[in-house]
């Protein structure tokens, strides 16, 4: 596809900065933060940003301000979003492997809930909080077993993955509660996945809740609360024209196909939905070099900046943004010594020379955060279009 609307760049400005950085558009996140608002608002339900999309402390600041919880999956997660002025009632702890310490440090902050995934971690808890002297909120993660047609690295709720407890053996752990002690049952949770741009999925999941609902009210159980998780997924081909999640959809989904009981509180976990789109990679080309069949546009960003071409085969829409010259084709790849290392292969650039700036679109989620330091690369920086 022709590289025809690039997004806006304040290019002059970066040629004082050291590449490659991620560069995050507030104006983006906040007219995604806006809709976020508005839609949820509008059909009740809680958002919990899921800090493990980004937490870069400025955007969680962004985040933060705008009045939404956290979704938090381990202890320094909970310290992050505790620092970055997220209140703790609206925090959620999820995980399959949260340690003693990490549970010690929620039960410290009196936080929202913990998303419970197994026996032995609810024992633990609730060890932990009578050691306290307090009594633990928590949210069972429930198993759907559906399908989210979505990468099979991404994919959790499926009978095969780790993640939850399964349906089956609900109506046993709820009975637990009479003793444990020190643990408050307060919901259901739920997360079948990431990147999710076929709605349907999430319809299967509202038919599994509402039969499980069925299920809990015959046992004489109704509980506050159900969480949905996050999963929403963004436009990776299109950034420039489909900027903002489609939330409006994904709100209407549940209200439409989710039976809350009277008094029932929905919750949602969105993470990818809220930063990917206001963030791309900056990487400088360091050479252009003609291969026998190819020619290769090689930057100064890799794999250890932005791995999920590398891991998931994800696509990221690559712009030359310094040149207007006529567009050929290159294979995109990093320094790396790993074949993996390719950006995207084929890509139709403006004429490219050593020394153009190239974005690298939608990696505000998963991006930074996932950044490693192998070859010993120094970890990219994060700055706000408010600081240029
Ligand atoms: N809630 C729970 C329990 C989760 O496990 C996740 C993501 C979310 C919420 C947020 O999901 P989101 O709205 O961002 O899809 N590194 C991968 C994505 C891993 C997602 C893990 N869980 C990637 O780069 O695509």
């Amino acid at each position: 596809m022709a590289n025809v609307v690039k997004g806006n760049f304040p290019i002059d400005k970066f040629r004082d900065v050291e590449t490659p950085f991620y560069y995050y558009d507030v104006d983006v996140l906040n007219r995604t933060l806006d809709l976020v608002k508005k839609e949820s608002e509008a059909n009740h339900a809680i958002v919990h940003y899921a800090i493990k999309a980004n937490a870069n402390p400025k955007v969680l600041k962004i985040i933060a301000q705008k009045g939404l919880g956290a979704d938090c999956v381990s202890g320094n997660e909970v310290k992050a979003a505790i620092e970055s002025g997220f209140p703790a009632s609206r925090i959620v702890f999820a995980g399959v492997g949260k340690t003693d310490p990490e549970i010690n440090l929620a039960l410290d902050n009196d936080i929202f809930c913990f998303n419970a995934e197994s026996i032995p971690e609810l024992e633990v808890i609730n060890e932990l909080a009578g050691k306290k002297g307090k009594v633990a909120n928590v949210e069972l993660r429930v198993n759907p077993n559906v399908d989210a047609h979505t990468h099979h690295y991404i994919t959790t709720g499926l009978n095969e993955n780790k993640f939850g407890f399964n349906m089956d053996d609900l109506a046993d752990v709820v009975k637990m509660f009479d003793s444990l002690k020190n643990l408050k049952l307060i919901g259901l949770h739920f997360h079948i996945g990431s990147q999710i741009t076929d709605l349907s999925s999430y319809e299967h999941l509202c038919v599994k809740i509402n039969e499980l609902q069925d299920a809990m009210e015959a046992m004489g159980v109704r509980l506050a609360n159900i969480n949905i998780g996050g999963g929403l997924g963004i436009n990776y081909e299109h950034p420039n024209h489909m900027p903002i999640a489609d939330f409006e959809a994904y709100f209407r989904l549940f209200s439409k196909y989710l039976k809350l009981r009277p008094g029932q509180q929905l919750h949602c976990e969105p993470g990818r939905s809220i930063v990917a789109q206001c963030g791309s990679l900056i990487t400088k080309v360091t050479y252009v070099k003609k291969g026998k069949e190819k020619q290769f546009a090689i930057v100064d960003a890799g794999m250890t900046d932005l791995i999920r071409p590398a891991l998931y085969q994800a696509y990221h829409r690559i712009e030359n943004i310094s040149s207007d010259a006529e567009e050929e084709k290159y294979d995109v790849v990093g320094p790396i010594c790993e074949s993996s290392d390719v950006f995207d292969k084929d890509v139709l650039l403006n004429g490219t020379k050593r020394g153009d700036f190239l974005a690298i679109r939608s990696a505000g989620a998963y991006g930074e955060i996932m950044a490693s330091g192998y070859n010993l690369r120094r970890l990219p920086k994060g700055y706000l279009s408010t600081e240029f």
